[in-house]
């Protein structure tokens, strides 16, 4: 049987899935400059390679594509997503985007045809923030948005972002000097902020992360929007003490504190019984032991809704409670905000150009909003974007049962290359060009 190119999209995901490419024996956790990361950045630059791209590495590890338009230097299309994973994640949320971007430049080179503008493929390196307590901080660093004091942001094990940013480009030379000739070369690292006059569009395929298509019996969707999302880091301290000899009504457990704080941002969320969500979804106490009543505890909360307003509305309410119950049972509450971005409209042009080749592919229209936040939020800063969802079974991600159908990748790829076909129509002289 002939591979498909959207089966060769899956089955490199699937090869991504384990060791070197995750840091588990077992399943896949893939943080942003990690071992893993550099392997993975290795072999997806050769196959960008043999797709017939020029490839390099930015300023921010951010692993780059190009594949020259008809005049070199022109303006690119940029398809790109993610290659880090949330931890104990599945294989596909991210780099599905990045080797379908490979596909659709694979499919060029092999017929030989140039375009009027170039395409790049960008394997952003954090989208996740699964490693450091920020998200998104590389489409920020080409976007231009990057607001971030990369020393002073740091890792579980205490490794700043900086520190593990210049050990990893160190490391990074070292090894690639070994490496065989179909590989690239990274000794210049380049700039990883691009100009909004050298993109014409960003086009990211990514999983739904959810049930609708599935449900709908879809296998694709154009996207309209991606939800505002907010996160903080949230930091109790109480008084660690001994559990067997310290009485109940003495106690500052800290953990007791932060359960009934999580409760209550359920509550909040659930009580608002619109699209808002509210997670909770990591959560540590110190020091840990079963016999210390928990002195300290950190944990995250993720807030979200279509509607700023309504998701600043309850973050609003959600700071009062936790400052509340702290108060209540005297503990000491830090709040640091870490990250928050604005809800995003996909560009309508884009919008109708993805309609357009889904027909063509015999695909039937199907619109719908992303409550999962994607690099493309961070790229509609830059440029105007444009994002396809493909089904996934159960809608479940974020999980290692996360599972796609090659046909599904397959027919994504149509579509893209149906898109990219449009736009070349399309390009030039029409709205695009006047667009900043
Ligand atoms: C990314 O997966 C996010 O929505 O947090
Ligand atoms: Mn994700
Ligand atoms: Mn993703």
């Amino acid at each position: 049987m002939v591979e498909t190119g959207g089966a060769r999209a899956v089955a490199r995901c699937d090869a991504l899935g384990a060791a070197p490419y995750s840091e588990l024996e077992q399943g896949l956790y893939r943080g942003y400059l990690t071992p893993a990361y550099h392997a993975t950045v290795d072999l997806v630059g050769a196959w960008m390679v043999d797709a017939g791209m020029d490839v390099d590495l930015d300023a921010a590890a951010n692993l780059h594509g190009r594949y020259e338009g008809e005049a070199a230097g022109a303006p690119a299309l940029v398809i790109g997503s993610h290659l880090d994973s949330v931890r104990d994640g599945g294989c596909y949320d991210g780099p599905l985007g990045v080797m379908l971007g490979i596909e659709c430049v694979a499919a060029l080179n092999e017929q030989g045809r140039r375009l009027p503008f170039a395409i790049e493929v960008y394997g952003f390196g954090d989208e996740e923030g699964s490693r450091f307590p920020a998200a998104m901080l590389t489409s920020r660093a080409v976007a231009g948005t990057l607001d971030v004091d990369l020393g002073a942001i740091a890792d579980a094990e205490g490794v700043s972002m900086e520190v593990a940013l210049g050990s990893f480009k160190t490391d990074y030379d070292v090894v690639t000097a070994k490496t065989p000739t179909n590989t690239f070369s990274t000794r210049t690292y380049r700039a990883a902020r691009r100009a909004p006059e050298d993109i014409v569009a960003y086009l990211e395929a990514h999983i739904e992360q959810g049930p609708a298509l599935e449900a709908e019996g879809l296998a694709l969707g154009t996207v309209t929007g991606i939800a505002a999302q907010l996160r903080y880091a949230a930091t109790v301290r109480g008084m660690a003490g001994h559990a067997g000899t310290s009485s109940m009504p003495l106690r500052r457990d800290a953990l007791a504190g932060a359960a009934e704080m999580v409760l209550a941002i359920e509550e909040i969320a659930r009580a608002d019984g619109s699209d808002l969500v509210a997670t909770v979804g990591r959560l540590e106490a110190m020091p840990g032991a079963a016999n210390v009543i928990p002195g300290e505890v950190r944990f995250t909360i993720d807030v979200r809704s279509g509607e700023a307003a309504r998701r600043d509305r309850a973050a609003r309410e959600i700071l009062s409670r936790l400052e509340q119950i702290a108060s209540k049972r005297g503990l000491v509450l830090d709040l640091a905000r870490v990250h928050d971005l604005p809800a995003s409209p996909c560009d309508p042009v884009l919008m109708d150009l993805l309609d357009a080749a889904m027909v063509e592919a015999g695909q039937p229209v199907r619109r719908l909003v992303s409550g999962a936040g994607h690099d493309a939020m961070v790229m509609a800063s830059l440029c105007p974007t444009a994002m396809l969802f493909i089904r996934c079974k159960d809608g479940v991600s974020h999980n290692p049962a996360e599972h796609v159908e090659p046909a599904d990748a397959d027919a994504a790829l149509r579509v893209m290359r149906g898109f990219i076909e449009k736009l070349g129509q399309k390009h030039l002289g029409d709205s695009f060009a006047d667009r900043t």
